[in-house]
């Protein structure tokens, strides 16, 4: 039976994976008025993997017969100005999620709770890819540098990506 303490924990971090999709969704608005499509799109499919990751612990929630919380989200703020500044910014981002998975996982490990643990472990190995996509990013446009045909050349490529996650976010868990 699953803690009310865990569920809390759970329904908060539904709320931050959701504030995540909010301000990638945010940045690719930016990254989209500033003419940078290809890089705008890679964005909104990051958009794509955090609904997922909020609603993983949404479906995880109803299989334990316990209520997923509906929160209000905050509005993100941008405030990076150019395509350097917004992946630092999300590697940024990425290390505070790590962080609140990590109390996740102490969390349950203290209850003895080992279904969510098991739940929580896919997030753990989700989160060091999260921040090697922005680490690995910052490095090319740190090869780049101050050539505009390099950065040409990012949009194209990061134009490629594609959520890889099913986007039918109701797919009983676990869907991955
Ligand atoms: Fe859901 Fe990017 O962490």
């Amino acid at each position: 039976m699953i803690s009310k303490k865990i569920v809390d924990r759970i329904n908060l971090q539904i709320n931050r994976e959701m504030y995540s999709a909010y301000l990638y969704m945010a940045m690719s608005a930016k990254l989209g008025d500033d003419g940078y499509k290809g890089i705008a799109t890679w964005m909104m499919t990051q958009y794509h993997e955090e609904m997922f990751h909020a609603m993983k612990f949404f479906a995880y929630l109803q299989s334990q017969g316990a209520m997923p919380k509906i929160d209000k989200i905050d509005a993100p703020t941008v405030k990076a100005k150019t395509v350097k500044e917004i992946f630092e910014a999300t590697l940024e981002h990425e290390k505070y999620v790590t962080a609140s998975i990590r109390e996740l996982l102490e969390l349950a490990l203290a209850e003895k709770d080992y279904a969510t643990e098991n739940l929580v472990r896919w997030y753990v190995n989700e989160q060091v890819e999260e921040e090697q996509n922005a680490v690995d990013i910052i490095q090319k446009i740190d090869l780049i540098g101050e050539n505009k045909q390099g950065l040409f050349m990012l949009n194209a490529e990061l134009a490629a990506r594609t959520p890889t996650i099913p986007l039918d976010y109701t797919a009983p868990f676990p869907a991955v």
